[in-house]
């Protein structure tokens, strides 16, 4: 099956040559060429160029004339396997309770857990299902999908189990974090240690033997799991193969982003608290910072400090934390819009950062994030807007035309 895309006003996000992230100057470059084709053989883009070489004679022509073609998003850390939303939580949130006053107040972590527990795994995948569409239209054409609302052993490995029917249904790339140290459950609240014993010698090891997981996640953060907690636990996953992609540094200055990348994270995630030190330490490492702007926008706390972070020399993430309690939105071209007005990326910044920036923090960076041959057609028709630019700056009206993943409508 041959598709081409003709007539492209500009084709964005080119990239040839070893994938790798984007960090530093770095991250302002975009490459693009106007007046284009991409051709898709089966599900990867074979070719592009522009439209004075167009071949023809194909089984499938999309007439592009007036649109941008995008790489389609990559979202490297949602929870949107949930059997409840929490908009109750919202109004406590507006008569002035912060996040740790709704938490302590019965809500938060543990609310979503007392009422996954009785959902049943079908329902739950049904809702998944739902969301997982939504956000396809959104333009994210891989993502990573977190547990965590489980919390006893059953639960967890319930919420895994969607997460693989979501990969086995869905064309789009999907990764799987364990969370099962998102919170202490309240049967465990005088006895942590054997919950942390729960997740090391009953949880891990089965979600090892089934397979469910690629990537170990805990909540390193006051109140919820203490540097050393994560650390032993980060180390039990490592025995399976399974590397860190952290909670870290969301509510306080916790440690979290050293322990992270002690184990060789992936990435450490939220870091709406950070001191230089914690800069000096990413600086050093492999581990790639990701920042979920959407999250400080609904729970109203700070912004990370990317621009500091930027010109420090950091590559940077994006990605949207969907998830009922602290980031109830999927929307990236929001998040894009949220990334340039209030932590002052360029469009250009937040671009790479949701596109092979975010395919690195799932390890997918060969794969998707970027126009380059042989990639996965993952891909994003705009309707007529005249550039880059116009997604982030006219904010909530949708510019998206279509969506293609491996080389398909969606
Ligand atoms: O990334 N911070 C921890 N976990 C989620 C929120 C979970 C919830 O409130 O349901 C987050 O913000
Ligand atoms: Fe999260």
């Amino acid at each position: 099956m041959r598709t081409l895309i003709k007539n492209i006003k500009n084709i964005i996000g080119i990239i040839e040559g070893p994938q790798t992230y984007k960090k530093a100057e770095a991250l302002s470059n975009v490459e693009m060429l106007a007046n284009g084709y991409i051709l898709i053989e089966d599900e990867r883009i074979s070719d592009y160029g522009s439209m004075v070489d167009c071949p023809d004679n194909m089984d499938q022509v999309i007439d592009a004339t007036d649109s941008l073609v995008l790489p389609a998003w990559c979202d490297s850390h949602t929870h949107i396997v949930f059997a409840t939303t929490r908009e109750k939580e919202f109004e406590m949130k507006i008569k002035g309770m912060s996040y740790e006053d709704i938490a302590a107040a019965g809500g938060g972590i543990l609310n979503s857990a007392r009422k996954l527990k009785d959902c049943s795994e079908d329902d739950l995948y049904e809702m998944a299902k739902g969301r997982l569409e939504e956000v396809t239209q959104f333009g994210t054409g891989a993502i990573e999908i977190k547990s965590g609302y489980g919390l006893s052993l059953e639960s967890e490995v319930k919420m895994l189990r969607v997460i693989r029917r979501l990969s086995a249904y869905s064309p789009i790339s999907i990764k799987s974090t364990f969370l099962g140290a998102h919170a202490i459950p309240t049967e465990y609240k005088k006895r942590r240690e054997d919950y942390i014993n729960l997740i090391i010698n009953k949880m891990l090891p089965k979600i090892a033997e089934e397979k469910l997981a690629d990537y170990c996640d805990v909540f390193c953060e006051k109140g919820f799991f203490t540097v050393d907690e994560t650390d032993r636990i980060l180390k039990a996953a490592a025995k399976y193969g399974i590397p860190p992609k952290i909670h870290a540094n969301q509510l306080s200055n916790s440690g979290a982003v050293q322990v992270g990348i002690a184990n060789n994270a992936i990435s450490v995630d939220h870091l709406e608290v950070m001191g230089d030190t914690e800069i000096e330490a990413l600086l050093q490492s492999n581990t790639i910072p990701t920042l979920l702007p959407s999250c400080s926008y609904y729970i109203n706390i700070p912004y990370a400090p990317a621009r500091k972070m930027i010109e420090a020399g950091l590559g940077i993430t994006l990605a949207t934390d969907f998830n009922p309690g602290s980031s109830p939105s999927g929307n990236i071209p929001f998040l894009l819009s949220l990334a340039c007005t209030k932590m002052k990326l360029t469009p250009e910044e937040a671009f790479n950062a949701v596109t092979i920036n975010g395919a690195y923090a799932m390890q997918l960076e060969d794969e998707v994030g970027s126009i380059t041959k042989g990639k996965l057609a993952n891909l994003i028709i705009t309707k007529n807007i005249p550039n880059l630019t116009y997604i982030p700056y006219m904010f909530g009206t949708n510019h998206i035309e279509k969506v293609l993943v491996r080389g398909k409508v969606m």
